[in-house]
């Protein structure tokens, strides 16, 4: 698996994550937008689910079959404990296809941590796994930059982001014809505020 650093970022970071980042009215929103959509059982993929709050929870505690994956062991470990009942396991998120299939995946805030040659592949892999209306929620920061350094809650770690159109184009690409964004700001760390954008997608 190629990381930038031997420990996953996350395995540094753990609950300091779901204490720092805590403005998760909209997320909460589009996981809610999802559920309306899926019937009881449905297969979900919460790629990069962390700590499994608040995603993997309220997917859970709504009736859907949740396969959470996650590089990092202590997140994973977070997530056993806040949020039973998926099937969690520890991997690489480029992985999708190992997986079987899906009736609809979220990516939180996870797909940014890769390069983008990597999101772009990924994003094709995660169409090529869902069956059905092929539902898919993502969510990145915005900017114009690629496998960018940085130094989040303490740790260091790499980000890459698109400006809005161009994420559109991207998702379009993968094989979703339907792409809707937002774009909301919100502090994911303390004195930090960032934009966040938001899509829905159907696959084609
Ligand atoms: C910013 S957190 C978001 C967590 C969760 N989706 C949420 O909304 O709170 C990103 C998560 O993606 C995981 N992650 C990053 N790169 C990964 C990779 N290549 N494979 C698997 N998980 C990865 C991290 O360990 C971390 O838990």
């Amino acid at each position: 698996m190629a990381t930038q650093n031997p420990v996953p970022a996350f395995d540094l970071i753990g609950r300091r994550y779901d204490e720092s980042f805590v403005e998760r009215d909209v997320q909460i929103a589009e996981t809610a937008w999802l559920i309306e959509r899926l019937p009881a059982g449905a297969r979900v993929l919460d790629l990069g689910c962390g700590s499994g709050m608040p995603t993997a929870k309220q997917l859970v505690d709504a009736g859907l079959a949740v396969v959470g994956v996650d590089e990092s062991p202590v997140m994973l470990d977070l997530a056993r404990e806040q949020a039973p009942g998926p099937d969690y396991r520890l991997a690489d998120l480029r992985a999708v296809s190992e997986w079987g299939e899906f009736d609809a995946a979220v990516a939180f805030f996870s797909l940014l941590m890769l390069p983008k040659s990597a999101i772009e592949q990924t994003l094709r892999a995660v169409r090529d796994s869902l069956r059905g209306p092929r539902l898919l929620l993502l969510s990145m920061v915005q900017g114009d930059f690629d496998t960018f350094p940085v130094n989040f809650l303490g740790a260091p770690t790499t980000v890459s982001a698109y400006p809005p159109d161009e994420l559109k184009r991207v998702v379009t690409e993968a094989g979703f014809g339907d792409v809707e964004l937002r774009e909301f700001e919100a502090e994911a760390e303390p004195g930090r505020i960032e934009v966040q954008l938001y899509l829905r997608a159907v696959g084609t």
